[in-house]
């Protein structure tokens, strides 16, 4: 048999390590990933890949010319394709009808019209994506739109990486979950589909539904993250108010085993490039479906994660005497969580567009995300400085503040920290990660999230 021909359109944060692992794991799988971002192509082909993602650069050096190809040339890539996976972006649209909470699917929708234009036979084609509910329904409509009678079958493939362990999370997924038509050429699809993946992962953890319930799990289970994470920052809020301590209502709840101890973390709120955006696109979702309830009920998720990093940034102003014009912060960490370089949707831009309204200095460090940090911060009015070594960043600072649970910033000396900054030294740890006793008696004051130092 000649070798199958997997193609993925979109070589982002999803796309890239995914396609990895697939040609990983099925050496005799062809997999070619396509962009139209020159630049990212040709860093996937270099040495200094694209992403930062913890053991992505063994995988694809392993694979890269082997069976796993990266290309400009879409129209090959498409006509020689039996699976196509479509995962490129797919933001929250800023214009037009739905600006600022349903899903900009133009690119979705372009990538589609390229498929009809070079395709030359009948083809599965993934969403990957993470996409409205009935997003198939117009898929559908366009490939078909085709003059060459070409039959295409759509499956709902969602991923359900974290950045930062998205090769562990691809390597061993708790489930993975496929959509289909319930036809027989919608199953003959899903099997098709289901085999790629069951060279690695158990039978059992790779469910099939239909595709509605398949696109909708996947908004679904980001809303459901999200909210426990804003559900347990809201209580961070009541601590601080009664002397309860975050961390200890939450470890004793999450003994619960219904409630369980993961994703359960205080921290200065949720950020990355999907839980607003999904939660966004599902209180749309509901809007449009009729349901306003619905839609308020979601909307409060996000409502909540804005309200923690005001009311960060507003302790750490009252902390400080009411003022923080003029002094040089420290802000350690930039990225969204730890173990990545991306820093979209981050909370840490947040607090640092709210510290330089209030004319703040910043002294930004981060041990994988400056590059990126810059880029946000452009055009950001006052004064901020980059720093690849934290010692720098806080000499002469007033304060520090814990925006990304890096490991390296527990591994700090920071007496030395200490004896460098200005007096009285302030530590705000927005993620719960440092001695906080430790530090209090070196001298700082320090304010975590939800309770007492
Ligand atoms: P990304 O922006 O990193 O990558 C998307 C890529 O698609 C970009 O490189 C872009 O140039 C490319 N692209 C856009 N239009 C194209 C076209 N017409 N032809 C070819 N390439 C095109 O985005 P991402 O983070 O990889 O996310 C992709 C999708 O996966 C989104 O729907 C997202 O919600 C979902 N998702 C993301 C994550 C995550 O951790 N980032 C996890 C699960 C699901
Ligand atoms: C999340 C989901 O975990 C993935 O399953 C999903 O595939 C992905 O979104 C997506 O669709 O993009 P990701 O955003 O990469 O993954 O990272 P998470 O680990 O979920 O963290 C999201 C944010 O919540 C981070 O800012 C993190 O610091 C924060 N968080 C997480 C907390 O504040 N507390 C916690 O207990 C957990």
């Amino acid at each position: 048999m000649s070798m199958k021909n997997i193609l993925c359109i979109g070589a982002g944060y999803v796309g890239g390590p995914t396609m990895a692992v697939i040609a990983d794991r099925c050496p005799d799988i062809k997999v070619t990933v396509v962009d139209i971002n020159e630049r990212r192509i040709a860093a996937w082909n270099s040495d200094e890949l694209p992403i930062y993602e913890p053991g992505l650069e063994e995988v694809v050096k392993r694979c890269r010319s082997r069976n796993l190809f990266y290309s400009t040339d879409i129209p090959k890539g498409i006509r020689e394709a039996d699976i196509i996976f479509v995962s490129v972006n797919t933001p929250t649209k800023t214009f037009g009808a739905g600006a600022g909470k349903a899903a900009d699917l133009q690119y979705l929708e372009k990538t589609a019209r390229s498929i009809v234009e070079h395709a030359e036979n009948g083809k599965i084609v993934v969403e990957k994506s993470t996409l409205p509910v009935r997003t198939a329904q117009a898929m559908s409509r366009i490939l078909h739109s085709n003059t060459k009678n070409l039959k295409f079958q759509i499956l709902s493939n969602p991923e359900f990486l974290a950045e930062g362990t998205a090769i562990r999370d691809l390597e061993n997924p708790d489930r993975v979950l496929i959509g289909g038509m319930e036809t027989p050429e919608g199953e003959a699809a899903i099997e098709e589909l289901v085999s790629v993946y069951a060279r690695w992962v158990p039978r059992e953890r790779i469910i099939t539904t239909n595709l509605w319930s398949s696109e909708l799990t996947k908004l679904v289970s980001n809303a459901l993250l999200a909210q426990r994470v804003s559900s347990v920052n809201s209580i961070s809020a009541l601590c601080e108010r009664t002397e309860a301590n975050i961390d200890e209502v939450t470890g004793a709840a999450g003994k619960d085993s219904r409630i369980g101890p993961k994703f359960l973390k205080a921290s200065i709120g949720f950020g990355g490039s999907c839980f607003k955006k999904d939660i966004l696109n599902l209180v749309y979702l509901c809007g449009h479906y009729g349901l306003p309830e619905v839609a308020d009920y979601w909307e409060q998720v996000i409502r909540m994660n804005e309200f923690q990093s005001r009311r960060f940034v507003g302790n750490m102003l009252a902390a400080m005497f009411n003022t923080v014009a003029d002094k040089r912060i420290a802000i350690f960490g930039f990225a969204f969580k730890a173990d990545t370089g991306d820093t979209r949707e981050s909370p840490a831009c947040s607090v640092c567009l709210q510290l330089l309204e209030e004319h703040a200095r910043l002294n930004i460090h981060d041990p994988k995300a400056l590059g990126n940090a810059k880029l946000d911060l452009e055009g950001a009015t006052g004064e901020i400085n980059y720093l690849e070594d934290p010692y720098e960043a806080a000499e002469g600072a007033h304060a520090i503040a814990v925006m990304t649970e890096w490991k390296s910033f527990r591994e700090l000396d920071y007496r030395r920290i200490f004896d460098s900054m200005e007096k009285p030294a302030f530590l705000f740890d927005g993620r719960n990660i440092l001695d906080h006793a430790a530090l209090y008696e070196i001298g700082f004051n320090v304010y975590p999230i939800g309770k007492k130092a």
